[in-house]
């Protein structure tokens, strides 16, 4: 499968999801292939420091920036099982033209009235989207969302997509933890992250199911 973890909006957690699907996905047995477009190149130095250390399953991670990549990702789609790529928080040409080639996306936000302005764009780039890709199936995943069970920011959130056509809302909500930051600071996903915390293990595991369904 083809999926693009992007959205304008930057911080919210998309190089979080495509790290940790990436090597779930190495884990299943499944040859996958992360494509860093953001010049910040943070997948690239997660996927990085996973090979310092010889982490196994060892994810492969190129950079690719420009208009060229839908044509490298048809290029690398026969080589690989699975392509992940993650756009940095802003529009760009790698957004745009990744829409034009993927099954899926994923569009993380935090659960604020800020990000939820930016997804009046990416409804906009969906909709652009599908003139070429009419499949493309467009979710937007709850990420970072409180921990404290009095805070119900999520659903009011997932309340307000109903306002975008070509947006759909994912059933997981990723939550803000602790577990996250520390398995990416060591190049890991957190289902490989000792001490484990269940909690994050288990949400990860909810929507690796729901992006790649019994595939
Ligand atoms: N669910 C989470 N819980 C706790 N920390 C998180 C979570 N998701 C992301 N973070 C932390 O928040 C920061 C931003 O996350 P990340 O880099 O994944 O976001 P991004 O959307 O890729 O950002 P950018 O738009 O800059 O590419 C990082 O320090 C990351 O470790
Ligand atoms: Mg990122």
């Amino acid at each position: 499968m083809i999926i693009l973890i992007g959205g304008e909006k930057g911080g919210t957690g998309k190089t979080t999801i495509a790290t940790n699907l990436s090597a779930m996905r190495a884990l299943d047995g499944r040859d996958v292939l992360l494509i860093d477009t953001d010049p910040q190149g943070s997948a690239n130095y997660w996927a990085q420091s996973r090979d310092d250390v010889s982490i196994t399953p060892r994810v492969a991670c190129i950079q690719k920036f420009g208009k060229g990549l839908p044509k490298e990702v048809q290029d690398l789609s026969g080589r690989y099982d699975d392509i992940i790529i993650d756009a940095g928080g802003r529009d760009s040409i790698e957004l745009r033209s990744a829409l034009v080639v993927v099954e899926k996306v994923f569009i993380p936000i935090q659960p604020s009235q800020f990000d939820i302005w930016t997804l009046n764009q990416m409804d906009e780039l969906v909709e652009t989207a599908k003139g070429f890709n009419p499949d493309i199936q467009a979710n937007v995943i709850i990420s970072r969302s409180s921990t404290n069970p009095s805070v119900h920011e999520s659903e009011e959130t997932g309340k307000l997509l109903d306002d975008f056509s070509n947006l759909g809302l994912a059933n997981v909500t990723i939550r803000d933890r602790i577990a996250y930051r520390k398995a990416a600071k060591d190049g890991l996903a957190v289902i490989e992250l000792k001490p484990k915390d269940q909690k994050a293990i288990s949400e990860m595991n909810d929507l690796y199911k729901e992006v790649f369904g019994n595939e």
